[in-house]
């Protein structure tokens, strides 16, 4: 994550309103995750790129007291200020895309069916491969400008798509050049030079690791049928913890194959899809630190079942959203999108949804202590909404709804004036 900006002070004013999901050292369960503090007509000042005061516009003159000095202005009337959206599962790091495909599960190919037949993942493994790492660094970039401009200001994202080690670790570094959280998804498919999963995790864990932990903060596996089993994947990540990296899974996403318990037993930060966990997973979910993040247009992409986010929440089950964005199975890098769908397919509540973006996100990255609310001291990272209301980030569904973009204490974009009619101010 890039340093915060030394010596510059920046006040968002006038703000319709101001809403942050509230914090604790640990990940929201229960009612806490629908928690959010609003603010109406507020500011916020952010001092060397973190947020030093917040509040209504009225006690403004006392937070800034005397203080002289250079102060940037950013005029909030109309819009609504959230802490800035934190993505905590993405594959960004791709090259090529898989539009055929994608026609061809129109017509009835299964995701499923092209994997197997050699294309999916491994078409997009063909792609990265030839890209080179310079290839790769401009493909993060060019993603990483999508995520910004629907509002997200820390993204995590996954290798997994080189599968060989000179691709793997130039994923890792294109990743962590250019500003992503990089996990290795070192165990994704078997590539074609091995027949056999135990032989390519050889080759992964005796020559990849050493390096790839240099690089990453966590390791991931896809554990599903056609993949790796569940021993594969206990051996992968056990080998991954010993060498110092937080662990993840890929569970549950077209049949249950123990990752959930897997994920418990082995202190994972979060097990993610979970779009066939039954009744036992979530009860066990529930009473575990194990963060269920959930992808919902993942699930909508693939035409498959959306996960039991509402059965998690009710349970007490500490869950987290993200886009899930790839190539294959999920084209979307808008959390907003997201939240609109958790809200209208998982049947969460707009706060359930925003907290689940942002600070239970920044938990399953370790990153809690800097990012993922409005708080004092914490990054200077927002995202301002073109809206009355910050329901707004589910409400409006694909709409162009980000006015604004600051990343430690800096305005890193900013919609073009008149490129939409201006909100009325309140
Ligand atoms: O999370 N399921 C495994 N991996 C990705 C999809 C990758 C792809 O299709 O390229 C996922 O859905
Ligand atoms: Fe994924």
């Amino acid at each position: 994550m890039k340093d915060v900006a030394g010596g510059r002070r920046l006040l968002v004013r006038d703000l319709a309103q101001l809403a942050t999901p509230g914090g604790t050292d640990a990940p929201l369960r229960g009612g806490a995750l629908a928690d959010v503090e609003v603010l109406r007509d507020a500011y916020i000042l952010c001092e060397d790129g973190r947020v030093t005061a917040f509040g209504p516009m009225r006690e403004l003159r006392a937070a800034l007291g005397d203080s002289g000095g250079e102060l940037e202005e950013l005029d909030g009337r109309g819009l609504c200020a959230l802490p800035g959206l934190v993505d905590c599962h993405t594959h960004a790091c791709f090259a090529g895309d898989r539009v055929d495909e994608f026609e061809l599960r129109a017509t009835g190919a299964s995701y499923e069916e092209l994997h197997a037949a050699g294309g999916g993942i491994l078409a997009t493994v063909r792609a990265t491969r030839s890209a080179g790492g310079d290839g790769l660094a401009e493909a993060v970039r060019r993603h990483r400008r999508w995520m910004r401009r629907a509002g997200t200001t820390t993204f995590e994202a996954k290798s997994g798509y080189g599968l060989d080690k000179e691709t793997e670790l130039a994923s890792l570094r294109a990743i962590r050049e250019n500003g992503g959280i990089p996990t290795w998804l070192g165990a994704h498919a078997v590539p074609p030079e091995f027949d056999d999963p135990d032989a390519y995790l050889d080759f992964a864990l005796g020559e990849v690791l050493p390096e790839a932990a240099q690089l990453a903060v966590a390791a991931d596996v896809f554990l599903e049928a056609g993949a790796f089993d569940a021993g594969q994947a206990r051996r992968y990540l056990d080998a991954c913890r010993a060498a110092g990296l937080a662990l993840r899974l890929h569970g549950d996403q077209f049949t249950e194959q123990g990752a959930v318990p897997l994920a418990i037993e082995l202190g994972a930060r979060s097990v993610d899809h979970l779009e066939t966990t039954g009744e036992d997973g979530i009860r066990r979910l529930a009473s575990s630190e194990v963060v269920g993040v959930l992808l919902p247009s993942s699930a909508l992409f693939l035409d498959r079942p959306m996960p039991p986010a509402r059965a998690l929440v009710d349970a007490g089950a500490a869950i987290a959203l993200a886009t899930d964005f790839n190539p294959g199975s999920s084209f979307c890098e808008s959390l907003g999108v997201v939240s609109t769908l958790a809200v209208t397919q998982l049947h969460l509540t707009p706060g359930e949804a925003l907290s689940a973006c942002s600070v239970n996100a920044a938990h399953v990255l370790g990153l809690a202590a800097e990012v993922g609310r409005i708080a004092n001291g914490h990054r200077a990272d927002l995202v301002l909404l073109d809206a009355p209301d910050w329901r707004y980030l589910s409400y409006h569904l694909g709409g162009e709804l980000v006015a604004a973009v600051i990343e430690g204490g800096e305005v890193t974009w900013r919609r073009a004036a008149g490129s939409s009619e201006p909100n009325e101010p309140r």
